[in-house]
């Protein structure tokens, strides 16, 4: 977004920014998403950091967009009829000085694998969780593919305004089932309704708390040394309580370490309560304070620094229908170095063709904004008409594939029946195009002319037949297909390779790549097909336009 225009830039195509200017803006900026399991309070979190940023205005605007969690039939309406994801999108807005990319992911489980597309693209995420229900299966899940990059995570323990669980259990359920250690920022003094307010261990004041969903930041009262007794005269109980615990978390001897913060070993925890907008701001500065600038991303030939003159990024996400009005897709590119302006050309390294990027757009709430020059971490939206696939990367002309955005074996298959035997053709298109857009995997059988689907999420499955009905005028059935989980196959040894692939052509397809998968009916059948194929190498993940 221009407003941010740095000194030293000139905004017209081709010329070069400064290594300078370069470096101070990749420095501003902080790249994240939010974690949580559904009903955790992301949606609200979400909401009062861009108040704080000054993103929206008014309360509710996100709330507004996010579908129905309880009305599973209405919120399945919505992302029916606007392709995937209403709710998923990217923000961005500033906070003293730093340029902060929000990205949104879906909450709804069926959908992970956008949200793991999504963690990919990210520098650091905050992860909430219920403090009266502690960790959760989809904490766990997310924690994990986090894991898998070290990316650093800071948690806001929510709802501390409700009756909850005890503080020190929450903190140790998070060490021992996400296996990262703790370090207690601030410590909630009393919950529900005889929550106080949060000691700040790290500068020694208390922040109070008074329940208001209005309330702006400056109003939280901070309290001081004499202050701070004064209030233990008031609610004595609530506060020895508090002391006591915070003195048990610091003889376990767990600070704050930036370091071991950076590394993805130690979490800073924030109490809070979302809704009221109570220690939301501590997560913010948090996030400006210590989460990372954009970092250096590993591809196939080499490391590339943020700071890099040459423009690099990769596609992430492709959605479509963002808007009924503009009936396009948009591919959500993340900025790896260099930087973008409006109209430059650039290389599309899976087809070496250039491409003109121009219009590229950012999100804010439900509004699209034309974007003029963006830097390392920031999102890009790219119109496209299907040119562009997730995993896709767009360089100033090096050749080089950026790592680390998985596909992951399909849990649940399905086989699309048409109605009307002529509209193959249609079928075909359209699925090839929804696979392009990780809405769904497509798999060709060997031995069968039925494209297999391959899902995560049986929500996948309703949206894709809708939207082949709505968008492609195909109307198919979607039928259960008795497989239990596929995974891509390799062997060094091609002659082997292909005696495997002889004695299993009728459990074996054709990814979108073209690479072989092998789809086992059954745990037992894939156990005893590896037992009986030791030299055959079969994989549960592979990364997007890999062929392996
Ligand atoms: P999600 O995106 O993680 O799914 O959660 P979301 O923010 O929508 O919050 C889930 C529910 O928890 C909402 O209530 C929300 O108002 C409530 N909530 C969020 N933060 C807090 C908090 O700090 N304290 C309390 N007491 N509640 C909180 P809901 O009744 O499901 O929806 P709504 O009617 O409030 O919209």
């Amino acid at each position: 977004m221009s407003n941010f225009a740095g000194d030293g830039l000139t905004g017209t195509q081709g010329t070069v920014a400064s290594d300078a200017a370069i470096a101070r803006e990749v420095r501003r900026r902080r790249t994240f998403a939010i974690i949580s399991h559904p009903d955790a309070g992301k949606t609200t979190l979400t909401e009062k950091l861009l108040l704080f940023g000054g993103a929206i205005q008014m309360a509710g605007t996100v709330k507004a967009r996010k579908s129905g969690r309880h009305a599973t039939s209405d919120w399945l309406e919505i992302e029916k009829q606007r392709g995937i994801s209403v709710a998923s999108s990217v923000m961005q807005f500033t906070y003293d000085d730093c340029v902060i990319n929000l990205l949104d992911t879906p909450g709804h489980q069926d959908f992970s694998e956008d949200t793991y597309r999504v963690l990919t693209a990210v520098d650091a995420a905050v992860m909430v969780v219920d403090a009266a229900k502690g960790v959760e299966e989809q904490t766990i899940k997310l924690l994990e593919v986090c894991r898998l990059r070290n990316t650093p995570i800071i948690t806001f323990i929510n709802k501390m305004d409700r009756e909850v669980r005890d503080p020190l259990e929450v903190l140790d359920e998070i060490e021992s089932v996400l296996k990262i250690k703790c370090a207690p920022v601030t410590w909630p003094i009393g919950m529900g309704k005889r929550f106080q307010g949060v000691y700040h261990l790290l500068n020694d004041e208390v922040m109070r708390f008074t329940p208001g969903e209005a309330k702006a930041d400056q109003e939280v009262e901070v309290l001081q040394g004499s202050q701070i007794d004064q209030l233990a005269r008031q609610c004595p109980s609530e506060m020895q309580t508090m002391r006591d615990e915070t003195e048990l978390v610091g003889g376990a001897g767990a600070s704050f370490d930036l370091h071991e913060f950076l590394l993805g070993q130690q979490t800073p925890v924030f109490f809070g309560s979302g809704i009221n907008n109570f220690g939301v701001r501590e997560v913010l500065r948090a996030l400006v304070d210590w989460a990372p600038s954009p970092l250096p991303r590993e591809t196939d030939v080499r490391v590339v620094q943020p700071t890099e003159a040459a423009f690099t990024g990769f596609v992430f996400k492709i959605q479509a229908n963002m808007d009924p009005n503009h009936r396009d897709r948009i591919a959500f590119l993340r900025v790896c170095s260099g930087r973008y302006s409006s109209g430059m050309k650039v290389k599309h390294r899976r087809t070496g063709k250039e491409m003109k990027l121009a219009n590229a757009v950012t999100f804010m709430a439900n509004e699209r904004m034309r974007m003029d020059e963006a830097y390392a971490g920031d999102i890009i939206g790219v119109h496209n008409h299907g040119q562009l696939q997730i995993g896709d990367v767009l360089t100033g002309g090096e050749a080089l594939t950026f790592k680390g955005i998985p596909y992951f074996a399909p849990e649940l298959f399905s086989r699309a029946r048409l109605r009307d035997p002529m509209k193959a053709k249609q079928l075909q298109k359209g699925l090839r195009q929804l696979g392009e857009e990780g809405a769904v995997q497509v798999f060709e059988p060997l031995l069968d002319s039925t494209p297999l689907i391959g899902a995560v999420g049986q929500l996948q499955f309703e949206v894709v037949e809708h939207r082949l009905k709505s968008e492609y005028g195909v109307d198919a059935v979607f039928e259960r297909a008795g497989i239990h989980t596929a995974r891509w196959v390799t062997c060094p040894d091609t002659m082997h390779l292909n005696e495997f692939v002889k004695a299993n052509q009728s459990r074996l397809a054709h990814d979108a790549d073209g690479n072989y998968a092998y789809l086992a009916d059954t745990g037992v059948n894939l156990r005893l097909t590896m037992e009986r194929w030791p030299k055959v190498q079969f994989h549960a993940t592979r990364e997007h336009g890999q062929r392996l």
